[in-house]
């Protein structure tokens, strides 16, 4: 059943390659997407510190350090900084670790439940993505502003998704700083706009070595062709500041010369996790799921186990998790809730006992 879906939904497979070719299919992969969708990755900074502004080792009932830290760059010649924050367990480790790519600066606050985070064993960052440039339709604000001071933009030049990218690479770039973290088992998370973010973050970075999309959905996990709810014409008509222009050549999806396939498909040879909720039908369950389906021909072709699942759709709550591809549904409506960490939590420790 799977197959005839793909068969119909999906025009672009993952070609065939040799493991050895994957590093330029990949290159091709992600060239394409940020040349038709999501527009130029930013530059490493020129120059780039960490200022802690305050700690507070009272965190989790005493077992954790809340730490605000600013981060201050310079790109193309322009000082630009932002605040994001740590939380770590107090007790000397080696931590793994989730970059929360966050609607809100709280800690905790609704979609980041620190406390949980710590008492699952894990170490956390995160940042308010309007810190680094506003989720509004205007180019001039904060990062955006130095890339457009005027605010105009031409076919590939960055949208506001890749730019909440880089913030959160800049973030791994302050984790790589400690001594307690374990860079084995760094995670990338955000819900929904910030879940395309999350992907797009593994896209660009394979210091993240679990990539997790939750509620992702139109140009995020889901494919294009065919879903359910949100198109690329109302998303570039809503939101055209979260992508390049160039994706506008595509209102018109019979023109699509590739699919989000593609970006979970760059994850590879690391974890993808996606997510989904039965009632979320913008972003559209099935969609995200056979967008997995079809991805994981990129984990095969390298020789590991790409998405191990039954032949129909999901059923909510289900969690398939046995290959490099996971992919879990709850119940209820859009949202990144305790039950989809708790998830999250206990994929990625099964996994460091099995990697053990
Ligand atoms: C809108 C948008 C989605 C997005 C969502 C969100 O619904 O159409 O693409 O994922 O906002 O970020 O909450």
């Amino acid at each position: 059943m799977i197959k005839e879906l793909l068969e119909e939904r999906v025009f672009q497979p993952i070609k065939d390659f040799a493991p050895e070719e994957w590093d330029a299919v990949r290159k091709e992969y992600i060239d394409i997407l940020c040349r038709e969708e999501y527009g130029i990755p930013l530059p490493a900074p020129t120059k780039l510190e960490f200022e802690v502004k305050g700690a507070n080792g009272r965190f989790a009932a005493a077992t954790a350090t809340h730490k605000t830290i600013v981060a201050h760059t310079e790109i193309y010649g322009t000082e630009f900084s932002f605040p994001f924050t740590s939380v770590i367990p107090n007790k000397p480790g080696k931590y793994p670790f989730f970059v929360h790519i966050d609607f809100e600066p709280g800690v905790p606050n609704k979609y980041y439940p620190a406390e949980e985070i710590i008492n699952n064993g894990f170490a956390a960052f995160h940042f308010d993505f309007n810190d680094v440039t506003i989720d509004k339709n205007d180019m001039t604000d904060k990062l955006s502003g130095i890339l457009f001071p005027d605010g105009e933009r031409q076919g590939s030049d960055s949208g506001k998704i890749i730019m909440w990218a880089w913030a959160a690479m800049r973030i791994m770039d302050y984790a790589m700083t400690l001594d307690c973290l374990d860079f084995d088992n760094a995670a990338v998370i955000g819900h929904s706009r910030l879940g395309k973010t999350a992907l797009v973050t593994g896209m660009l970075d394979t210091r993240f070595k679990y990539v997790i999309s939750n509620d992702s959905g139109c140009s995020g996990a889901s494919i294009t062709r065919d879903k359910k709810g949100e198109h690329i014409e109302f998303i570039t008509k809503t939101f055209p500041y979260w992508f390049c222009k160039n994706y506008t050549n595509y209102i018109d999806e019979s023109k699509l010369t590739f699919d989000q396939h593609m970006l979970l498909a760059t994850i590879a040879p690391r974890t993808l996790i996606v997510g989904s909720a039965e009632l979320d039908e913008w972003a559209d369950p099935d969609a995200e799921y056979l967008s997995c389906c079809a991805a994981s021909k990129a984990w095969e072709n390298l020789g590991l186990t790409g998405f191990v699942h039954p032949d129909r759709l999901p059923t909510p709550e289900s969690v398939f998790a046995d290959g490099n591809i996971c992919y879990q549904i709850r119940h209820d409506g859009h949202y990144l809730s305790r039950r989809d960490w708790n998830v999250y939590f206990n994929i990625i420790k099964d996994k460091m006992m099995k990697n053990r």
